[in-house]
């Protein structure tokens, strides 16, 4: 486990634009997690690859071994599962308070053994993650809820969860996948409506229905679910899909800095977003089936405004990456985050480095481009914050310090190896 006080020095370029080679994105954190915990819905198990090596994913993993879950590591990224000897426990206090993707094990834990404890759940310095949803989703699939000193205790009937017709009043990735993955072992059918139409929901689900499952609508926002008891993994393998943020990330870096860079083994067609955004502002990015390449361009790029949407809009998990972008982009450009309250308080440091910004509110900003960036002594608030911060330092001038990198690993693997190699002057010190 990297320590706690890691962090990152890194040599600017100062705008230069001159990285070049291939950088490999890894698999999709937000699939791998949801995928660890679906082992919860099997009377055996399966084999996962492409797992990323971060932080969250060894977190995931702790909280499974400790429900009795038989963990085989095979090789890098590659997990054979077993929860035929799974029982069911409170869920870690320190783990799951820290880590927000922990909620997706409660319901499908509440419908194998009919009761679950978990507390409020961590995550990011983001602003509000309520839980809401989750309390009012398990109440109408017949569970009863009581709350002491922040910690929920859910119980379903003694027959059982039964499936229940649930309507999402936000679109929620971690809703959609929990009771997607607790109607697996309802009784009868589920309706979810307004769903999550994130790939990596659709992921899951056609890795279950390859198990067993019964889930038909997947990649719309109404899913149904015929509950059918256990799942089989038998041979069936899941190969986690791209980390279409970590691409994303990637692909704005090479717009920032690269004179030549291929962003490898990534779905170009999960980053359309992304993707129109960067050509109106007058990035020319070559996209192929599986990479994009980016280079460096002769013209200035233009100021863009943004609003972060649920999928296929664009993602709040690169708005932060994407504002050091538009800090290099001619022009005001508007930013309006409309998922989380308060994932605009990131700017605030980053105007020591240069940055102009004005926060409008606690959902809306502007980024007065372009203005040359310096490097400074920073402390990384959270997970794509961080990595916006990592960005800002290679475009700045001089040495920049990159506290807290624990944040950044939570869900980047081992970043540094891998931009040192498309060029990146950067070096972790424990
Ligand atoms: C997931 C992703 C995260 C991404 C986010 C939005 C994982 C592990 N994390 O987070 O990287 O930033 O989707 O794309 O997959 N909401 C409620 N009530 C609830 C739950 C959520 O109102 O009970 C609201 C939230 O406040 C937010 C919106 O729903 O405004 C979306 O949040 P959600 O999709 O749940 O985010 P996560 O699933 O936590």
């Amino acid at each position: 486990m990297p320590e706690v006080t890691d962090k990152f020095i890194i040599d600017g370029l100062g705008g230069q634009q001159t990285l070049s080679g291939e950088i490999v994105v890894g698999g999709a954190k937000n699939a791998a997690l949801k995928i660890l915990a679906s082992v919860v819905l099997f009377q055996d198990g399966f084999m996962t690859s492409n797992v990323p090596e971060i932080e969250d994913v060894f977190r995931m993993l702790d909280l499974l071994v400790n429900l009795g879950v038989k963990v085989n590591k095979k090789d890098k990224g590659v997990y054979q599962l077993d929860a035929s000897a799974i029982s069911n426990k409170p869920l870690w206090s320190e783990i799951a308070k820290r880590m927000r993707a922990s909620i997706v094990l409660t319901g499908p834990l509440l419908a194998r053994f009919g009761e679950i404890s978990f507390p409020y759940p961590g995550g990011c310095v983001i602003g509000k993650r309520p839980v809401d949803l989750f309390l009012s989703g398990f109440e109408k699939m017949g569970a009863t809820i009581t709350e002491t000193e922040g910690v929920f205790w859910v119980k379903a009937p003694r027959e059982g969860l039964w499936g229940a017709e649930i309507f999402f009043k936000n679109q929620s990735v971690t809703a959609t996948e929990t009771f997607l993955m607790t109607a697996v072992l309802a009784k009868g059918k589920t309706v979810l409506k307004n769903c999550a139409l994130e790939p990596e929901v659709a992921s899951l689900g056609e890795f279950l229905n390859e198990c067993g499952a019964k889930i038909s609508g997947l990649g719309t926002s109404t899913i149904t679910i015929e509950g059918n008891g256990l799942l089989t993994g038998g041979r069936h393998e899941y190969k986690t899909i791209p980390d279409r943020i970590e691409a994303g990330s990637f692909i704005i870096l090479g717009a920032l800095a690269a004179s030549d860079l291929k962003v490898v083994g990534c779905e170009p067609k999960h980053l359309d977003a992304l993707i129109n955004l960067l050509r109106e502002s007058g990035v020319s990015l070559e996209v192929g089936e599986n990479f994009v390449r980016v280079g460096s361009s002769k013209k200035k790029y233009q100021a863009v405004d943004v609003k972060t949407h649920e999928y296929p809009g664009f993602p709040t998990d690169l708005q932060a990456p994407l504002a050091i972008f538009l800090s290099q982009a001619n022009g005001e450009s508007f930013i309006f985050e409309t998922i989380f309250e308060g994932r605009l308080n990131y700017l605030e440091a980053l105007s020591r480095m240069g940055l102009e910004a004005k926060n409008l509110d606690t959902h809306r900003a502007i980024i007065y481009g372009p203005r040359k960036l310096e490097g400074k002594e920073i402390e990384s608030p959270d997970l794509r914050a961080g990595l916006a911060y990592v960005l800002a330092a290679i475009v700045a001038s001089g040495r920049s310090v990159v506290h807290n990198v624990k944040y950044i690993d939570r869900g980047y693997e081992k970043i540094e190896e891998r931009f040192q190699k498309i060029g990146i002057k950067i070096e972790r010190i424990k």
